[in-house]
């Protein structure tokens, strides 16, 4: 592992996907040099900036101006801020601003927000005018660590989440980690379990580096640009080996099938945020593993210490206004994309650092587990 770095230093990780391979720049203030390296990649360009409202109000001021320094001409569209812009009714409001604004292929969106920006953006992006070049310019930390990375693009279908989108790369990602200042402390945390994620999932090291470290990760200390360099480096090598995740890129699902169940059972609504549900998504895969006599009874008990330290949630009983029954949790999980069968596929845990694929799980003893899980709230 690499030392914390010094304020000022960006980091790069490259994602080695051949001709499409791109660069995340990570640091405090790399926002301001935006400009200079997409002009690098688009001399020329116009720039057209999508970003929600909330982060337009704190940041697209400076994000234009540095592609201005940087010779571009922008222009911006901003839409409303949460999970209800990913819809095919905002989807299309800004392929016409797009186009309206005359945006060519030589040109640049600018995917300036959180995921919902980075995943709406990025969609219209690889339709409109058969593709666009996009960059990514993440504002939360589950954006930084997670969404701008690795080209899923997508918006939301009635019948569930991400239902109707792209594999679509990037060219550019600019974290600026100083942008993560003005992001409230709750939503800071729950794209902190997405970080821990990386080190549960495949990094004892790092996991160990977290147990130590999280204070200063939290506080917004040089431990910060650390934990997102060492999150980006794991998953730009998990994409580059498995770009359309036929194997590998599944083990990034941990936590995630419980947890999109229990979202999809607060009706994705700030009752839980994604991270929140993850954390608590990640708490019962490895108690579940547990059950499954494949992981240790202590390493379950660091693995949840860990997450409920961070102030994320780690049991059902944690979360606003209640979770439904047994079955229809279980209705809810089959619905995921990953059911083969009637079998489930799950990522569970061997050990912390340690995630594999188990493609093979019985819904019974699942749902004895959840159902066991509801009765102990
Ligand atoms: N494409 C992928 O690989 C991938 C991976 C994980 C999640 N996602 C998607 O990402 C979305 C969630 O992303 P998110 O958690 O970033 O949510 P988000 O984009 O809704 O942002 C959360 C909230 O924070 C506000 N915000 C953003 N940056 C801010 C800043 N710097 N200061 C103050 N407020 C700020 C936003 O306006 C919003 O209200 C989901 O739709 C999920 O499906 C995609
Ligand atoms: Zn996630």
């Amino acid at each position: 592992m690499t030392a914390p770095l010094r304020p000022g230093d960006p980091t790069i990780v490259n994602v080695a996907l051949g001709d499409r391979a791109y660069d995340i720049v990570i640091g405090r203030g790399q926002l301001a040099g935006l400009g200079a390296r997409a002009a690098a990649l688009k001399p020329g360009a116009k720039a057209a900036v999508v970003s929600d409202a909330t982060v337009a109000r704190l940041h697209i001021g400076a994000a234009e101006a540095a592609l201005k320094a940087g010779g571009l001409s922008t222009g911006h569209i901003v839409i409303p801020a949460g999970e209800g812009s990913k819809s095919f009714a905002c989807f299309e409001s800004v392929c016409e601003s797009l186009i309206d604004m005359r945006v060519e292929r030589g040109d640049l969106v600018v995917a300036l927000g959180g995921g919902v920006v980075g995943d709406l953006a990025g969609f219209a992006a690889a339709v409109v005018r058969r593709g666009l070049d996009y960059v990514q310019v993440p504002t939360t930390l589950l954006a930084q660590v997670d969404s701008s990375v690795g080209g899923k693009t997508a918006i939301n279908s009635r019948h569930g989440k991400n239902l109707v989108g792209a594999f679509y790369q990037p060219i550019l990602v600019v974290a600026d980690t100083a942008v993560l200042d003005t992001l409230p402390p709750r939503q800071f945390r729950a794209g902190y379990a997405e970080v821990v994620k990386y080190g549960l999932l495949g990094d004892a090291g790092f996991f160990a580096w977290l147990e130590a470290n999280v204070k200063d990760v939290l506080a917004g200390g040089a431990a910060r640009e650390h934990a997102i360099a060492t999150s980006c480096r794991m998953k730009a090598a998990i994409v580059a080996r498995d770009e359309r995740e036929t194997g590998d890129r599944a083990l990034l699902n941990l936590g995630h099938t419980f947890g999109h169940a229990l979202e999809a059972a607060a009706g994705f609504s700030d009752r839980l945020l994604h991270g929140e549900a993850v954390a608590l998504g990640m708490a019962l895969a490895a108690e579940f593993s547990a059950r499954l006599g494949v992981l240790a009874p202590d390493k379950v008990a660091r693995a949840i210490r860990h997450l409920a330290g961070a102030g994320l949630p780690v049991s059902l009983g944690e979360v606003a206004g209640g979770v439904p029954d047994g079955d229809r949790l279980m209705d809810l999980m089959a619905q995921d994309k990953k059911v083969k069968r009637g079998k489930l596929t799950f990522i569970l845990l061997r050990d912390i650092g340690d995630a594999y694929i188990a493609p093979d799980i019985d819904p019974a003893p699942l749902r004895a587990f959840l159902v066991e899980k509801l009765n102990a709230r």
